[in-house]
């Protein structure tokens, strides 16, 4: 099939690339030219596993082609999807205009009957609104577009496994003909396996909100029973295991930690809560949930307060700067968060990240960067792992205790055995867990 992607980011780039591995011909589009120039050359703008190889790859196919042309991605197309961003306004509620925009151009520019899907993150009730806008800029062709709902699941890091192997593809459609269209789109991944489900356009849009902010609850429940553990003496990671074994809770997403990061938790819970808020309910548990999140960076700041002392003139160590693992995404990241409140009390922060050293710099003045862990640490009173990149499982710990100034070690992510960290001769502090017992 002939596909179009408007927006190559995070999503958008991984819809392309992926698109054209399973043998559909793909077209992306984007309005940042000097992107487009470097996507046709075969260089990814960000850092994801196996995305530049499979960049590399689609090009040389030549099923995969970039244009900052939109009309001539957009013409021909059977599919369109959008992909731009849908950052948060000032009030919280979601920025629709790239959306409405590209929306706008593809009716503009199509030129058979085409479907337009929503794959960005939008709030319940935008596919009613591109339709009405949409019968405007084209009178005489809104009957030839279809609009869907086909949200993304994918997580950053693991961006390319999750979109060729989907647990769940969601269509929202209001057609049967839309649905047709989607059915043969995603025919490869459902011979595969992954289970297709089809529903109304607002329960789909709904359904993808409604996913984000579960997971981000999920974990600041871990979050906030990690701080009722610290005065109970109860150790939050096997409260989590004892939860996570009944099949109706699970165990994922109950890590509890530094807390949620990223460019979709933050907003995407934000805007589902003035969502309901606009459609007449109020959810202030949402509120909730997030609250908890800003509350475990202060809750890391107590801790290595009180692991250091006072923090005028200490050197702390940041191992880990992006949001999680396996991106170099800084956007929300608890590390950036913990850094400047420790810049903020007068500490001398250093920070090593294996990918997202350069964008965490730019991001929090004040931080300074190396290219090595036991750089980061040289001098340091204190190191906090702040994200669990495999490659810190395997530190040198006596080296590590060696370049310090002193061995202190705040783990962030509770990655560390408490065993091994005493025996190394750590001063050791996770989250949630009994200390140095
Ligand atoms: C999230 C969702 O997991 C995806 O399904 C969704 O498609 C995506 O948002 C999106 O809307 O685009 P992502 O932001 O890539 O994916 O990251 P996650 O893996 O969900 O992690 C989010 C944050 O939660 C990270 O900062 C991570 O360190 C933190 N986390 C995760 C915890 O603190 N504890 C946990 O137990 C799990």
């Amino acid at each position: 099939m002939n596909i179009a992607v408007i927006g190559t980011g995070h999503v958008g780039l991984v819809t392309c690339v992926t698109f054209a591995s399973l043998g559909h011909n793909v077209t992306g589009t984007d309005s940042d030219e000097a992107k487009i120039v470097s996507l046709g050359e075969g260089r990814s703008p960000f850092f994801e596993p196996g995305l530049q190889e499979l960049l590399e790859e689609e090009l040389r196919s030549e099923r995969l082609s970039f244009t900052s042309e939109a009309a001539e991605a957009i013409g021909g197309a059977e599919v369109v999807f959008i992909c731009v961003g849908t950052p948060p306004r000032a009030d919280g509620t979601a920025n629709l205009v790239a959306v409405e925009k590209a929306a706008r151009t593809v009716a503009q520019h199509a030129t058979r009957q085409v479907i337009l899907a929503e794959k960005s993150t939008v709030p319940t009730g935008t596919a009613q609104r591109l339709a009405r806008a949409l019968g405007r800029t084209r009178p005489d062709q809104s009957q030839e577009l279809a609009i869907v709902s086909n949200p993304e699941f994918l997580r950053e890091g693991h961006a390319i496994e999750d979109a060729l192997h989907p647990q769940r593809i969601l269509v929202g459609a209001e057609s049967e003909h839309a649905f047709a269209v989607m059915r043969k789109l995603y025919a490869p991944l459902v011979e595969q396996g992954a289970d297709l489900i089809e529903t109304n356009i607002a329960t789909a849009e709904l359904a993808k909100h409604a996913a984000n902010a579960f997971l981000a609850l999920k974990i600041s429940f871990a979050n906030a029973l990690a701080r009722l553990c610290e005065r109970t003496g109860a150790d939050v990671v096997s409260v989590a295991d004892i939860l996570g074994r009944d099949d109706r809770i699970g165990r994922a997403f109950l890590d509890a930690g530094l807390g949620w990061g990223g460019s979709c938790f933050p907003k995407d819970l934000v805007a589902l809560e003035r969502l309901a808020s606009k459609a007449g309910y109020q959810f202030p548990l949402l509120r909730e949930v997030a609250r908890i999140n800003d509350e475990t960076a202060d809750a890391a700041l107590e801790k290595v307060r009180d692991a250091v002392w006072n923090l005028e003139d200490k050197t702390i160590a940041l191992l880990g700067l992006a949001f999680k693992p396996g991106t170099d995404d800084v956007r929300f990241a608890p590390a950036l968060a913990l850094g400047r409140r420790l810049i903020g009390e007068g500490a001398r922060v250093v920070g090593y990240d294996p990918e997202a050293a350069d964008n965490a710099q730019s991001e929090l003045s004040g931080l300074e960067v190396t290219g090595d862990p036991y750089d980061a640490a040289l001098g340091a009173h204190c190191v906090v792992l702040c994200t669990e990149w495999d490659e810190f499982k395997v530190l040198d710990l006596a080296k590590l205790k060696e370049v310090m100034a002193e061995p202190v070690l705040v783990d962030g992510r509770n990655m560390f055995d408490y065993k091994e960290m005493i025996e190394a001769g750590f001063s050791y502090y996770p989250m949630g867990r009994p200390e140095q017992a």
